[in-house]
């Protein structure tokens, strides 16, 4: 019997366990409906995996809906097929649990959920924003987090999941658990079922109380943020019922994704209980099964995401970003800067498979995502290399995870470049420019000992400065271009004369670097 996989914390660094070794998520979010059909996924996705070289791990979903079509009959013939299809092409499985919330909305519960609005009570929004009329469509059919019998339904139908995963997955193909997805409600900052409003007036929980200072009610507590306060409790809390049902029968690790705060700032615009930043210490309090909490990052600024959902001991992984070039390069900063457990670009089917791919314009503004988003042109091309380069290192990133020798970098905006920081040099990086289909600068460096060092990445030039104080300059004794392969070094050219510069082009590589001073 294979060990389990599981998430540890070391001196508040993550690592999460695959086969007792550790394992880092290169991987990518299939479509929503992609594997929901056993045919499409061998016609259409599986072909295109294939291809993407250094891809070691998908993120793909499971509905309620396909699962339980009739309450308490169980089909999990798709499910077995994704599993057993994953397991012969040596590709580790996250699965998403749609269950009772996608992306604010029910549109995965079973039609004995959605036939049944007395059992199973939907979200009433405040009068004026019913059905998504101020922010565009989305989330119109939600059951409420305060429905107890639809929270009891999902967890049954999830402890089933998860029992038979148990009993059909003895090699453990399937490593972690998405418990719904971009939970919260979308048109308005609360429900006003009749259930809720009762709520709402209650005081708020001891353990709430404690950890904030404060009392009274969910408005004396939390004033103008109070909403957004009550609908999170009540959400982390229908996650709390569900999650350890499903722990029960098989103790996976679970983690909750976020769909961010953003513009217009308002709870509600984005959807409002959901595990945004400042929202993950109650949902802690509220989730304790929950092992992270995890950003699904379309906004521009991938780093400032990432420093927020790597800071307070949350492990980072991220389930969803853009597949878009850049991605060939941010990938270097969750791993090199943020000790990132997992990356995935959504929609990764898509790199080689023309029928998968497509977004209606419409429906990503819905979504509050910006087409670029999904422009592909040359992630193909790039993605894999940095997989592969990253791929082949990650024992020597391992070694280095969490250490102040190993940083990385990702070009934004209009910022030209960036220092790093060793013990006996700084490091100027110079990013390179920004064409058409070709990653920005991204990249990891680390330092062995305090003259050598480890680049890689793409597009950008290093210059070593010796220390502020320091009246020296700074020489190379060699610059090595090479690559990994299974952690072991295998020296190219070394670069001297015309080409003695430390510097990477747009191909995903990594170079050896002595230096010295004098
Ligand atoms: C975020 C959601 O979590 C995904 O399921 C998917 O809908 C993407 N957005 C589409 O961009």
């Amino acid at each position: 019997m294979k060990l389990l996989p599981k998430l540890e914390m070391n001196n508040g660094l993550a690592t999460l366990y695959v086969d007792g070794k550790p394992f880092f998520a290169l991987g990518g979010e299939l479509h929503n409906s992609s594997a929901s059909s056993t045919t499409y996924m061998r016609e259409v996705v599986w072909p295109s995996l294939r291809q993407i070289s250094g891809l070691n791990s998908i993120i793909a979903t499971v509905s309620w809906q396909q699962i339980e079509p009739g309450q308490g009959r169980f089909d999990f013939t798709v499910l077995d097929d994704l599993i057993a299809d994953a397991r012969q092409e040596g590709i580790r499985l996250v699965l998403i649990w749609f269950g009772l919330w996608k992306n604010g909305a029910s549109s995965y519960v079973p039609s004995w959920v959605k036939r049944d609005p007395v059992t199973y009570f939907p979200c009433v929004r405040a009068q004026g924003t019913q059905l998504g009329s101020r922010f565009g469509g989305l989330g119109d059919y939600t059951i409420s987090p305060l429905c107890e019998a639809a929270v009891a339904a999902d967890a049954r139908a999830f402890a089933a999941v998860m029992a038979h995963i148990r009993a059909v997955d003895t090699d453990h193909t399937v490593i972690m658990m998405q418990v719904e997805n971009e939970i919260g409600l979308l048109g308005s900052a609360r429900d006003y079922s009749p259930v809720a409003n009762a709520k709402y007036l209650e005081p708020i929980p001891q353990v709430v109380a404690e950890a904030y200072g404060v009392s009274g009610n969910w408005e004396q507590a939390f004033g103008a943020d109070a909403q957004e306060y009550f609908m999170a409790w009540y959400y982390a809390r229908a996650v709390q019922t569900i999650a350890s049902a499903g722990i029960r029968e098989l103790a996976l690790p679970m983690y909750v994704n976020a769909w961010l705060q953003q513009d217009p700032d308002r709870a509600g615009a984005y959807p409002s209980g959901g595990p945004i930043a400042k929202m993950i210490k109650l949902w802690r309090l509220a989730a304790p099964s929950i092992c992270l909490y995890a950003p699904d990052i379309y906004l521009p600024d991938f780093e400032a995401v990432v420093a927020e959902y790597s800071a307070d001991g949350n492990p980072l992984f991220i389930p969803e970003t853009r597949t878009n070039v850049s991605s060939a390069a941010a990938v270097f900063l969750a791993f090199g800067k943020y000790n990132a457990i997992g990356f995935n670009p959504f929609g990764i089917e898509d790199l080689f498979s023309p029928r998968s791919g497509g977004f209606d314009p419409a429906e990503l503004a819905a979504l509050n995502i910006d087409v670029s988003a999904f422009s592909n042109e040359g992630t193909a091309t790039y993605l894999p290399q940095s997989y592969c380069l990253i791929g082949n290192m990650l024992g020597i990133i391992a070694r280095y995870r969490g250490t102040k020798q190993m940083t990385g970098f990702y070009q934004y905006g209009d910022a030209e470049g960036c220092m790093l920081s060793f013990s006996k040099y700084d490091i100027r990086i110079a990013y390179g420019r920004i064409g058409p289909g070709k990653p920005p600068a991204g990249g990891l460096v680390i330092e062995v000992d305090a003259d050598n060092f480890i680049f890689a990445g793409t597009n950008f030039l290093a210059s070593f400065l010796p220390k502020k104080d320091v009246e020296k300059y700074v020489g190379y004794v060699m610059i090595q271009e090479g690559k990994y392969q299974d952690n072991v070094w295998r020296p190219g050219r070394i670069l001297n004369g015309d080409e003695q510069r430390v510097g990477l082009r747009d191909v995903p590589q990594a170079l050896q670097v002595e230096v010295f001073q004098y």
